[in-house]
């Protein structure tokens, strides 16, 4: 299969535009949501909640509303951070099938839309909080991913089996502070030897590059090939945050939020950092997905 490695301008600015309008009509979908469901929002409320994350703690994720807030602020750095680090690792092995730990927002379904991978891809989200998942299911089909969540955690996946039947298991800032379920994750996890053709990324903040150590020391004394790299080294062309957000940016306003804080697909501090494990899946003897469930 061949393979692109670069990207221009002028499609990095139309991929922008189509995450734009994928994160705003989702947001726009919880909103009417929220309404139907008679919730009011108090705005400042949210944005406090949401802070907890710039200072290094959990915002309660199941406040209604929170995952708007947590969407038009933060879920199109996480896009593009997903796509950036598989656009640079995928090659020509492409996955069938999807896991996406702590899914949120639904940022792994678009970023997996953006690729424009040329066949149908089967995502799963795993998340603990029903209001995230309120709110992903407004995403609805994207594209050639057709996603569905579910409610659980890290500690789920090894007692529903739920990691074996996918090819690409996605991590994304999924991860609590402090989090030390080791014992479940690595189980659910397993060995590399019979899983040759899965691969797994973890995507992190620089605040938790312990943990991503913790894994990757965990990972490889199971057999698995690891690589570990940083936001920066990602393509140029994606690290521009001065390509406009129109319509998530009208929504920010239109809920009283001031221009300083607007949305951005990129910035830094913090960095993201990037855990590969198995880079190189083996295609040979690969099987068709099946969701257990
Ligand atoms: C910062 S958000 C990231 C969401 C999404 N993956 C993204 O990239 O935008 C963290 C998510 O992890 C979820 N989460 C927290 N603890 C978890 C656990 N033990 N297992 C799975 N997900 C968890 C939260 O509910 C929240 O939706």
């Amino acid at each position: 299969m061949s393979t692109k490695t670069t990207l221009s301008n002028y499609e990095w600015r139309h991929l922008h535009q189509r995450l734009d309008r994928a994160v705003a009509e989702s947001a726009l979908g919880y909103l009417s949501r929220l309404n139907n469901r008679r919730i009011r929002i108090d705005v400042q409320q949210l944005s406090d909640e949401l802070d907890e994350l710039r200072l290094g703690r959990e915002p309660d994720y199941n406040l209604p509303g929170l995952p708007l807030f947590y969407a038009l602020k933060y879920m199109s750095k996480r896009i593009v951070s997903i796509f950036g680090s598989l656009f640079s690792v995928l090659d020509g092995w492409k996955p069938n099938s999807v896991l996406d730990v702590g899914s949120g927002t639904g940022a792994t379904a678009v970023a997996l839309n953006l690729l424009d991978i040329p066949h149908q891809i089967k995502l799963l989200g795993i998340e603990p909080s029903q209001e995230m998942i309120y709110f992903s299911e407004c995403s609805g089909r994207r594209g050639h991913v057709s996603n569905t969540y579910r409610k659980g955690s890290v500690a789920d996946l090894a007692k529903n089996n739920i990691t074996l039947s996918s090819d690409l298991i996605v991590f994304s800032a999924c991860f609590p502070y402090g989090f030390d379920d080791w014992d479940s994750l690595m189980t659910a996890v397993g060995n590399y030897k019979g899983q040759e053709s899965k691969m797994i990324l973890i995507v992190e903040p620089d605040a938790k590059s312990d943990l991503l150590l913790s894994f990757r020391h965990r990972l490889s004394s199971r057999g698995w090939p690891t690589t570990t790299f940083c936001c920066h080294d990602l393509l140029n062309v994606i690290k521009d945050d001065s390509l406009p957000l129109p319509r998530i940016t009208n929504i920010w306003q239109r809920l009283g939020m001031d221009d300083s804080s607007r949305p951005k697909t990129w910035w830094n501090p913090p960095d993201d950092k990037f855990l590969v494990a198995n880079p190189k899946p083996a295609t040979i003897g690969r099987q068709s997905a099946v969701l257990v469930g």
